[in-house]
């Protein structure tokens, strides 16, 4: 298939993960977001797929990119960071775009403190992927093109 017939697919990093390497490596490991990034750019390719990321500190940002997505992907993955547990408005972007949405986590949210317990995003999602460090974003890809195959 000619590269620009392939489905896109956005990833959307949400706050501080643009620090991934140095930030809590014991938790989030020794991965970087740019390393992350390349990592899901080959797997695309090898699946088929052309994958674009985005990373945001700012909530608003975020529900920008996933409004102007409409119709431009076939599918997102979110790891939208900290607005995972407290963005009502990122929730409704997500609902409103009306794609097919994986929502990613590197670290466990069920193994720590109980505000993490609970995700916004979850309830947009098809599903959900955390606990296998920067695998979950891998294993997020491959789930998101399972999901744009059968559709
Ligand atoms: C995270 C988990 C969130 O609770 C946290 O605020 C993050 C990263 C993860 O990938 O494990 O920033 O989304």
């Amino acid at each position: 298939m000619a590269r620009q017939d392939r489905a896109r697919v956005l990833v959307l990093h949400g706050p501080n993960l643009n620090l991934l390497g140095q930030r809590e490596p014991q938790i989030y490991g020794s991965t970087t977001l740019a390393e992350i990034d390349a990592m899901l750019v080959k797997l695309g390719q090898e699946l088929g797929v052309e994958v674009e990321t985005y990373q945001s500190n700012l909530e608003g940002e975020l529900v920008t990119k996933v409004q102007e997505a409409r119709g431009q992907y076939a599918a997102l993955i979110v790891n939208a960071g900290a607005y995972t547990h407290t963005s009502i408005a990122l929730f409704d972007a997500l609902l409103a775009v009306g794609l097919p949405v994986v929502e990613v986590h590197l670290s466990n949210l069920y193994k720590r403190e109980p505000f993490r317990h609970h995700s916004y995003i979850a309830r947009a999602a098809v599903g959900q992927i955390c606990g296998f460090g920067a695998e979950s974003y891998l294993l997020g890809l491959r789930a998101a093109v399972g999901l744009i195959n059968k559709a």
